[in-house]
């Protein structure tokens, strides 16, 4: 039973099959970035910065996005590693398969199930807010009933927008992954578009007497801040998930992913500071700080602009986590963890179809009816959880000498790789003990899932 529950998918043979995988080889280190800061840059940059310097930070809400930015990098780099070492579709729960066997595996592709999930849902969930905030604008209302998730005391039953949306960017990923990275490309340049915007005309309403006290709630107020603006950075390891459709993914995979993320924090410390110096932090502590500033400062036009790039930045986060999604539920599949259909690829587009609609109708539906504010935490749990995986995994892929060598390597080993794990293991105790049971109602659930399923189907029963 040990054996079974311990078994690892030998490095060779992920790689044989890579060399015949089916997917195009179509995405280069400029797709890769984009495609990084379209599953990065989203509801966080338009809503933390203000909330969580309201609350916790003050002004050094931009320590907290440094902070939060250093564990993401050293995460980072340890997706890179494997990512380039190992380049196959599954991400961390690749990974997981590679250096500590089946179980873990499955605990990891389960979390990133949970990751990608409810940030699809989430995200959708916010998107259509702010699509009804923007609609109200023009005095257009939707039918209150279908306009937000199951709340009958509130009078509303299932949130439509947030619905159709994740429908309709499924039916995009379904034509295939190159139609969907252009479509991304061009959102994402919509995106930082609008940013830079608020950016540059923000910067002549700066008063830097805003900026003093800068550390309000102190260094403790830095550290919550970071656990919390944490969400934000949630998308670079879905870049991972592109593997096999990368040429030369030894170069291109670790510029993709240290690259989005330096782009973003750049844009997270930018915006944090020319928000907390056109408001004192305390009165940011609203649903859209961005906007609000700008109206603060009589900007209305620009506050338009930015909420119409708001929904649009936000489409490409649900675009790529749910591209995520599906190529995890392929890799899981096409190892006999899942039914079989999650790996068919359609004849046409070479996409899996089926399991883009099962997921996306999963996700759906805890778009739709959930209440999704109280789950947010649970998305950063499951992306946590990989983390640490992925982070102390390291360790043992450098003892595997079947790994091809070329790759990116983690400076300073096995230093950072310990590190990376340490931070992602205090960040997990920084959440509330209500995600934890969550987080264990849902391991359970998948535990059982693995024992009367996926143990007795697994590919590896055959070798
Ligand atoms: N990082 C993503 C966002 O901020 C989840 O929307």
């Amino acid at each position: 039973m040990k054996g079974i529950l311990f078994r690892k998918k030998p490095v060779e043979h992920l790689l044989n099959n890579q060399a015949s995988t089916q997917f195009k080889k179509t995405l280069g280190a400029f797709d890769l970035v984009l495609l990084g800061v379209g599953a990065i840059v989203g509801t966080g940059i338009f809503i933390l910065p203000g909330t969580v310097a309201a609350g916790y930070s003050g002004p050094a809400i931009v320590f907290s996005f440094i902070l939060a930015a250093v564990v993401c990098s050293l995460a980072g780099m340890c997706f890179s590693e494997f990512s380039s070492s190992v380049p196959v579709t599954g991400s961390a729960y690749t990974y997981g398969y590679i250096v500590f066997g089946e179980l873990t595996a499955w605990f990891v592709g389960w979390a990133l199930l949970l990751e990608y999930g409810l940030a699809v849902a989430s995200v959708a969930a916010g998107w259509a807010s702010y699509l009804n905030s923007l609609l109200a604008g023009f005095h257009l209302m939707l039918p209150k009933a279908v306009s937000g998730p199951f709340n009958p005391a509130d009078g509303t039953y299932l949130n439509v927008p947030a619905m159709i949306i994740i429908f309709i960017l499924a039916f995009l990923l379904t034509l295939g992954i190159r139609e969907s990275t252009n479509f991304n490309t061009l959102m994402v340049i919509i995106k930082i578009g609008v940013i830079l915007l608020f950016i540059g005309v923000g910067i002549f309403y700066v008063k830097p007497e805003h900026w003093h006290p800068f550390m309000p709630f102190g260094v403790g107020g830095v550290v919550n801040g970071a656990a919390l603006v944490f969400f934000a950075y949630l998308g670079f390891d879905a870049v991972s998930s592109a593997a096999e459709e990368v040429k030369n993914p030894q170069r291109n995979m670790p510029i993709g992913i240290i690259g989005s993320l330096l782009i973003c924090t750049l844009l997270y410390v930018a915006v944090s500071l020319v928000l907390t110096g056109i408001t004192p932090y305390a009165h940011l502590n609203v649903n859209d700080p961005v906007t609000f500033a700008m109206k603060l400062v009589h900007q209305d036009w620009i506050a338009g602009i930015i909420s119409l790039g708001a929904i649009i930045g936000m489409i490409t986060v649900i675009l790529v986590m749910l591209y995520g999604g599906t190529r995890l539920l392929y890799a899981i599949g096409r190892d006999g963890l899942l039914p079989k259909s999650m790996c068919e690829l359609s004849k046409k587009h070479q996409t899996p179809v089926k399991n883009t609609w099962t997921f996306a109708l999963l996700a759906a539906i805890c778009a739709g009816v959930v209440p999704l504010s109280k789950l947010a935490e649970l998305v950063n749990m499951g992306t946590l959880l990989a983390f640490t995986i992925v982070s102390i995994g390291i360790i043992y892929l450098r003892k595997n000498k079947n790994i091809p060598t070329g790759g990116f390597k983690v400076p300073l080993f096995p230093i950072l790789p310990i590190c990376s794990f340490l931070l992602c293991i205090f960040l997990i105790t920084q959440l509330s003990l209500q995600t934890w049971v969550a987080c264990g109602i849902w391991f359970i659930f998948g535990l059982i899932v693995y024992f009367m399923y996926g143990r007795k189907h697994s590919l590896m029963n055959r070798s």
